[in-house]
């Protein structure tokens, strides 16, 4: 059967990937940032997965403001990548998982998840630039399933939605019949708005509460609204929505095993958070 690892959830700014491309992991505005790294390549090294699970926003290249689903499922069996307009490298396609993908689109329909099915999907940096902090490597080991979320036209779907979107691919991922290592990786914020009045927000005292709650009681969350998020966090930190479907899909005891905070990338708050997914014999145990 498949197992849940665990999970990591990371912002998405695309100067990182050109920070990556001019090898500036020593740079004092960027070493506070890539430190947080060092961390989560030593778990990656020890924990393995064979697939990630990937909850990201696409900023307009795959879907536009005239065709913009909810959510919408890859099950593709290549991604490819071709941002537009941030001033970054392209990168390498990345190879998806299309017999685990039908099984948690199967399963999500099952659960009342309308959602879209891709066979065919472009990827943007909020996949590419969290896959390559994580490898950095000439070569990614895993295999990977997008689900992409709409944070960018409103009406976006409620944190609730969000973290119960995240536990039905949970329930799918555990009975999916492979013996697969799955990580669950969540995309974007922290708190940051990038245009309007209030370009530049931060908001540090929000972001760490979100962060104490996640890992052990995320039904907090879902109390703040959608207007809420947009109000603590700016209107680009709703992107913590797919932090919340990524805790929805780790379905055991979870546990925050490290965190990187850094004030400012670009104009974001910068987060790195690793999850560890407790085990079945730990969760009977609970
Ligand atoms: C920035 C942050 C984002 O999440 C994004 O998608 C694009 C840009 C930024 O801070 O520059
Ligand atoms: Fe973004």
């Amino acid at each position: 059967m498949a197992k849940i690892i665990g999970g990591v959830a990371t912002t998405h700014v695309p100067a990182i990937g050109k920070a990556i491309a001019d090898k500036k992991f020593n740079d004092p505005y960027w070493r506070p940032f890539f430190g947080g790294f060092d961390y989560v390549h030593y778990w990656l090294a020890r924990e393995k997965p064979d697939v990630a699970v990937v909850f990201y926003n696409d900023h307009g290249l795959n879907f536009f403001l005239d065709k913009l689903p909810t959510f919408a499922v890859g099950a593709a069996s290549e991604y490819r990548n071709e941002d537009e307009g941030w001033g970054i490298p392209v990168s390498r396609s990345i190879a998806g998982d299309p017999a685990l993908s039908w099984h948690i689109i199967n399963a999500l329909v099952a659960d009342e998840f309308d959602i879209t099915m891709c066979q065919d999907m472009l990827i943007d940096h909020a996949v590419t630039i969290p896959m390559t902090l994580m490898w950095p490597g000439e070569k990614w080991p895993v295999k990977i399933v997008p689900i992409s979320i709409n944070t960018v036209q409103h009406p976006l779907p409620s944190m609730k939605r969000c973290l119960k979107l995240g536990r039905s691919v949970g329930r799918a991922l555990e009975s999916y019949p492979q013996d697969l290592r799955v990580m669950v990786v969540g995309t974007g914020g922290l708190s940051h708005q990038l245009d309007g009045k209030r370009a530049g927000f931060v908001n540090k005292e929000f972001d760490s509460l979100c962060m104490d709650a996640l890992a052990g009681d995320p039904d907090t969350l879902t109390l703040y609204s959608i207007h809420d998020v947009v109000e603590e966090a700016g209107a680009q930190g709703v992107e913590f929505l797919n932090w919340m479907a990524m805790r929805g899909a780790l379905t055991g005891r979870v546990t925050e095993v490290h965190r990187n905070y850094h004030i400012p990338i670009s104009n974001t708050a910068a987060a790195t958070v690793v999850y560890e997914n407790g085990d079945g014999a730990e969760r009977r145990a609970a």
